[in-house]
């Protein structure tokens, strides 16, 4: 089996001549991870994706991670998170944008950073795509760091950014909450949908890719809170905010983006220590059901901040 690799338009690589339902040797093994660390963002068409090759298949990429959130877990696979939109679920998790409702739309964001030990990766397989909408964006923080000019490069190796998990998305700091209404029944606090809480975390703002070693813009809009001490480096509060905007104005541009929209067969994975990712969200009343693995992260990358 000989591996074609395309590059999509902006960032990540399809990969082509791969299938699931046979057997992977070392050699191939060893040519996936390579591609996974090389592009950040991989993508697969036409495979027949059953739960028990999707979690073999991850497994090529390491040990996996059994999320902490067990409400979204599946019983039967306790690897395999599933994302599906309800009508009993839904109703939570629907928000009003411009006047139009959405279900399940995410802001950028990487998994699990709010806990300080993000997964060193993901795989989503779509199982039933929605008919319209539901499209998974995925933006690359190395390229992003890469396009950053040298002074405010150099500026932010100084500094940390901190993170801190919130139920309301109103209360994100550098969301865009233009035309944003919580719905009815958004939750309020995390233990209204049986989540925990989690503590701030701070990260360095660039983190050095623990395998690849390439330098990754730690900025994504979910959750981001502020800079530690920004007066250490002579910044008062007001430029620390204004900075933090302009770095995640940055990471809004579309060159560092590729946006996926599912079609049945279609597995992406990516590389959770570089690539931030978002959901667009459906309208109420599409169905849609995505099969997550998630490759557990041996180290933490960010520290816990003591109160
Ligand atoms: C995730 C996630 C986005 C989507 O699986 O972590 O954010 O499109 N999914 O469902
Ligand atoms: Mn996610």
């Amino acid at each position: 089996m000989a591996l074609q690799v395309i590059p999509l338009a902006q960032v990540g690589a399809e990969v082509r001549g791969f299938d699931i339902t046979r057997p992977v040797s070392n050699e191939l093994a060893a040519e996936l991870v390579e591609l996974w660390n090389k592009h950040g963002i991989l993508l697969f068409r036409d495979q027949v994706v059953t739960p028990e090759n999707q979690i073999a298949f991850s497994r090529i990429f390491g040990e996996l991670e059994i999320h902490p959130l067990a409400v979204t877990t599946s019983q039967e696979y306790p690897e395999l998170f599933v994302l599906v939109n309800e009508p009993e679920k839904e109703k939570f998790m629907t928000a009003r944008y411009n006047g139009i409702d959405l279900v399940n739309k995410l802001d950028w964001h990487m998994d699990l950073h709010y806990t300080g030990k993000p997964n060193r990766g993901a795989l989503l397989t779509a199982v039933v795509c929605a008919r319209k909408g539901g499209l998974t964006g995925f933006g690359d923080l190395a390229k992003a760091y890469d396009a950053l000019d040298a002074g405010t490069q150099a500026l932010i190796e100084q500094l940390e950014v901190t993170y801190t998990f919130s139920m309301q998305r109103r209360h994100m700091r550098f969301a865009d909450l233009v035309g944003y209404e919580p719905g009815p029944y958004s939750p309020r606090k995390p233990s209204d949908i049986d989540f925990p809480n989690f503590p701030e975390v701070a990260y360095p703002a660039v983190v050095t890719h623990p395998v690849t070693g390439r330098k990754v813009l730690e900025i994504c809009e979910q959750f981001l809170e502020r800079i530690v001490a920004p007066h250490k480096v002579g910044l008062s509060n007001d430029e620390a905010v204004e900075l933090l905007m302009r770095l995640v104005t940055h990471t809004r541009r579309s060159e560092f983006h590729y946006f996926h929209r599912w079609q049945p067969g279609d597995m992406v994975l990516w590389d959770n220590w570089r690539a931030m990712h978002c959901a667009t969200g459906t309208e109420p009343g599409v169905e849609r059901l995505i099969h997550r693995t998630t490759i557990r992260g041996d180290k933490p990358l960010g520290r816990m901040v003591d109160d």
